[in-house]
């Protein structure tokens, strides 16, 4: 590839305070790279507590580092603050996990997703056409505008949330486990929404996710961190399906499958594998 990547995360380390008296920071992240390109779909894919999450609130600026860099675009955003920050919320926009705590209960859907465009210097005339249409690319009826989260179920709540992560026309978004607060059913649609919209505006996504299976539906590229170490980055493709780092099996053998009798088998050779783990770390 000749030209540089949208995002760059080179080098990465965040480090939290440790709990109790006098105690030694806690580092989480251990030397993180990761790069996303211009319309890509990269998957960032661990069990939960390695260090996923806080990469997210790194790009975002919600985290602070304590070595490497993160570019976007070129351009060094790891200590953005301020104005140049609030420039970056234009480009770089966020999907949370959870739609029931991420939507401001008292405010309606209509002046969730203006909010950003007025923000952003929209008149709000245009602002009020610009909601209709993301209202309408996302799947949810015109009337939504009028209407208070509560109104609505997880599934069109995330809807909303992406909604509202589109309407500054990002290049791109922080997908944290975005459909992991959903049933099943209506993950696979809310994922066909989020591919569907891809294809439209090649925005990029950082998208997280515990699941792989889940990332190699999404995905064009997958990176695979354990413990806050990148442990495997490839062609989602190769990465699902013939992993080279024992961790990524052990977590390809984790993600759910609908038959009981395998779901026994895989969760032995899980135990085997993570056996071996403990006898021999990987390097
Ligand atoms: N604000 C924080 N303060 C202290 N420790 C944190 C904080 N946020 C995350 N951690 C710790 O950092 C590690 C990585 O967490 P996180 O990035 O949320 O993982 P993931 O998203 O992969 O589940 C965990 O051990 C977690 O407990
Ligand atoms: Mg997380």
């Amino acid at each position: 590839m000749t030209t540089a990547p949208l995002l760059d995360v080179s080098g990465l380390r965040v480090a939290f305070p440790g709990r109790g008296w006098r105690a030694e920071p806690v580092e989480v992240l251990h030397g993180v790279d990761l790069t996303v390109g211009s319309g890509e779909a990269h998957g960032l894919v661990g069990e939960s507590g390695s260090g996923k999450t806080t990469i997210g609130r790194a790009v975002l600026g919600l985290v602070k580092t304590t070595a490497g860099t993160i570019s976007f675009g070129g351009r060094d955003i790891t200590r953005a603050s301020g104005r140049a920050r609030r420039a970056l919320s234009r480009d770089i926009q966020v999907v949370f996990q959870d739609p029931y705590t991420s939507l401001n209960p008292s405010l309606t859907i209509g002046d969730i997703l203006a909010e950003p465009l007025v923000v952003h210097g929209s008149a709000p005339a245009d602002a009020r056409r610009r909601v209709r249409e993301l209202l309408d690319r996302v799947g949810l009826p015109a009337d939504a505008a009028e209407r208070l989260p509560r109104e609505f179920s997880g599934g069109q709540r995330q809807r909303v949330a992406i909604a509202r992560a589109l309407a500054p026309e990002p290049r791109l978004i922080v997908c944290d486990e975005p459909v992991s607060a959903l049933d099943l059913s209506t993950q696979a649609r809310v994922l066909d929404l989020l591919l569907d919209l891809q294809r439209r505006t090649g925005v990029a996504y950082l998208f997280i996710s515990h699941d792989l299976s889940v990332v190699r539906h999404m995905c064009h590229r997958v990176s695979v961190i354990h413990r806050g170490d990148i442990v495997e980055t490839g062609p989602a493709a190769a990465v699902t399906s013939a992993p080279r780092h024992p961790y990524t099996r052990r977590l390809m053998l984790a993600s759910p499958v609908a038959d009981p009798v395998v779901q026994a088998g895989r969760r032995e050779e899980r135990r085997r594998l993570a056996e071996a783990e403990r006898a021999a770390p990987p390097a």
